[in-house]
């Protein structure tokens, strides 16, 4: 079950495969004979400057995975020096990861019905020190992940009779989440406290999408919020060029890793078109489907500035644990997105260029 949660898309999981295969599509064409014995990772993003030009994307109910997840992560990427974003569906308080990164973390809001929590939340990053504001604005309405309807991952959890055998073979795993009350929505809780212990789905559905977001919502948020704000699911190059009208600093060309709208192009498709129409008026951030560190230098190549990446960090905790996983993950896409500038002739990340990327016929 948590692992269907994770790994899967909306619908027929048409656009989480085609972010793998339009991926891969992108090919870098080598450079020979270039002196690369000193070749840089670094990259400046928002007033920071970053080991590397990749972060770890929001994700919420990372608790499913292992307990403490979310902070595990946000100590992993106060280690290697990368960003880290907390979910306004995240299983530990913003105030608490602000503490464990305060460097490093940003936070993501997801825009529910009442703009009183909207304000709250805004409120809450503002005071815990965070500088950087995700605003998610492609969820006007839950994807439909058919996995986790199968399953029974919903709200309330009705655990189908197979993830409940499932869960018998596991009893670690399932002693664990007991103890640690997971998941457990932290980040957003102060919303239930005054209400029911156990909030129906309803009002958890109103907290955390966001069918009411427009531009005008986002306007009155640019002028809530006075450090970085950064426009997340972005792909539609007119939303693009509008996004940096309204003052955003950033956006994320992402599909949300296909699991929002299952007939969407992929992130790397929409990437290059809206380098192209925004130029260089803001931050492109790009996620959805990044696994190695040549996709990392595909997305900078095609025009991104930085990559967010999700699953991996994931099953990253779950493969190796809290703290062995992700450094583990961060050292072998470091080593990776290093060989392949290499490869490229480059000697630091802002030598990759559109040049890189071989125009070959589309193969998809
Ligand atoms: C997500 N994503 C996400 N995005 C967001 O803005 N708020 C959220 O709470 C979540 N939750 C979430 C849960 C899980 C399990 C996944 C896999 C993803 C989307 C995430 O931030 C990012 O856009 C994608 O994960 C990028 O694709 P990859 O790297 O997972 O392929």
């Amino acid at each position: 079950m948590v692992f269907d949660y994770v790994e899967g898309g909306a619908g027929r999981e048409s656009t989480l495969d085609r972010n793998r295969k339009a991926l891969d599509a992108v090919r870098l064409l080598p450079r020979a004979l270039t002196d690369c014995r000193s070749c840089h990772m670094q990259r400046e993003l928002f007033g920071s400057t970053y080991a590397y030009p990749f972060g770890i994307a929001p994700v919420g109910l990372a608790n499913l995975v292992r307990h403490g997840t979310d902070e595990a992560l946000a100590r992993a990427a106060v280690r290697a020096n990368i960003p880290y974003a907390l979910s306004t569906a995240g299983t530990t308080s913003i105030e608490r990861i602000a503490k464990v990164a305060p460097e490093h973390a940003w936070f993501q809001l997801y825009v529910g019905e009442d703009p009183a929590i909207t304000d709250d939340l805004i409120t809450r990053a503002k005071r815990a020190g965070i500088s950087v504001l995700l605003v998610t604005v492609d969820v006007p309405a839950p994807g439909k992940r058919v996995r986790d309807l199968v399953n029974g991952l919903t709200l309330p959890l009705r655990p189908s009779p197979a993830v409940l055998a499932d869960a018998a073979r596991r009893p670690a795993w399932v002693l664990q989440m007991l103890r640690g009350g997971a998941p457990r929505l932290e980040t957003i809780a102060p919303y239930f406290r005054d209400q029911t212990e156990k909030p129906h789905a309803s009002q958890i559905a109103r907290r955390v999408s966001s069918p009411r977001l427009d531009w005008a919502e986002l306007e009155r948020i640019r002028c809530k919020w006075h450090g970085h704000l950064v426009v997340k699911g972005i792909l539609n190059p007119d939303d693009a060029i509008r996004a940096a009208e309204m003052g955003a600093d950033g956006i994320v060309v992402s599909n949300h890793g296909g699991r929002q709208l299952d007939a969407a192009p992929a992130s790397i498709e929409m990437l290059p078109l809206i380098r192209k129409a925004v130029g260089d008026r803001i931050k492109i951030l790009f996620d959805s489907g990044v696994r190695s560190g040549d996709d990392v230098a595909r997305a900078l190549s095609s025009g991104a500035d930085f990559v967010l990446i999700g699953r991996p960090f994931l099953y990253s905790v779950a493969a190796l644990g809290l703290e062995a996983g992700p450094d583990r993950l961060i050292e072998i896409l470091s080593l990776e997105f290093a060989n392949t500038l290499v490869h490229l002739g480059c000697s630091g990340v802002e030598q990759l260029r559109s040049e890189h990327v071989w125009q070959s016929e589309p193969v998809l």
